[in-house]
């Protein structure tokens, strides 16, 4: 039987009417949830994600501003100007969008953010506080992945789950989420070997590669539930995933797509970290 197909668009969206009702509340009490992004040069692909972070927080009543910074900015500047935005009570959330430019030191940026403000979950005190399965801000994309099962009803505990890709972004995190509820986890990566047996016996199988449909049905188990975080675009300009979407669907019990899966809730749980923030300084 075909697969359920995991629509994150619908849910991003139900999540977002939950959230703007919640954002509405806030503002009654006098807490406008703002959120300030920082891009640094002129890569199209940051600039379109960082678009579409300012048009969600602005459809949710989050406010939001982007300071654009040139890629010749110091390592100096920069850090300054988070300190800045730490010490500013109006701003909630502070993202930096990655990559940076190769002279600025990605890890000095992410310690600088103050961990109040840390939407990302980047922080060694955001993921310090995730290992250990205390309240954090969780990395938006695996928190998103891990809201699309929960919503499905789809069962973690005791389940194997197998990560493909070991980011600190989305593998690393994703799979301690896992852990976190009770799945056995298994990473795979570049370096591993005879991957596919790991693979076939994957009940839940998380897939984030960067390679165009990577992952096709031989190589899953019957059943399986499959996340593709892949957003590859192809020569005809179309998205697709790291996952053989039409394949692997006939032999899948769940499935994302792509687009329409994963990257919807990536910037969902953006704002709903925001929202956290927002209150948290309130308390
Ligand atoms: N670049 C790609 N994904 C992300 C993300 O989730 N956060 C930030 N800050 N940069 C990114």
């Amino acid at each position: 039987m075909p697969a359920k197909i995991i629509d994150g668009k619908e849910l991003a969206h139900k999540l977002r009417d939950d959230m703007a009702g919640e954002v509405t509340k806030l503002k009654e009490q006098g807490i406008i949830p703002h959120l300030t992004v920082i891009i640094v040069g002129e890569d199209p692909a940051s600039k379109s994600y960082v678009n579409g972070k300012k048009k969600a927080s602005s459809q949710t009543g989050i406010s939001s501003d982007v300071i654009e910074l040139p890629s010749s900015v110091s390592e100096q500047e920069l850090l300054e100007k988070i300190n800045t935005l730490n010490n500013d009570d109006h701003v909630h959330g502070i993202l930096v969008q990655l990559p940076l430019p190769a002279h600025i030191n990605e890890q000095h940026v992410i310690e600088t953010i103050s961990p109040d403000k840390d939407v990302d979950g980047f922080h060694p005190i955001s993921i310090g506080n995730m290992m250990r399965g205390n309240d954090a801000f969780l990395p938006c994309t695996p928190h998103g992945i891990i809201t699309m099962l929960h919503s499905y009803d789809i069962q973690i505990e005791g389940k194997h789950a197998v990560v493909i890709g070991r980011s600190n972004i989305v593998g690393k995190p994703v799979g301690q989420l896992l852990l976190n509820e009770h799945a056995t986890v298994t990473y795979c990566h570049s370096r591993t070997r005879q991957m596919e047996d790991f693979i076939k016996h994957a009940d839940i199988l998380v897939v984030a590669i960067g390679k165009p449909n990577t992952i096709r049905a031989e190589n899953i188990k019957e059943g399986a539930v499959i996340i593709d975080v892949g957003i590859n675009r192809m020569d005809d300009g179309k998205l697709t995933g790291d996952v053989d979407f039409a394949s692997a669907a006939e032999k899948a019990s769940y499935i994302t797509p792509v687009p329409k899966g994963v990257g919807p809730m990536t910037i969902t749980m953006l704002l709903q970290n925001t929202i956290k923030a927002a209150k948290g300084l309130s308390d």
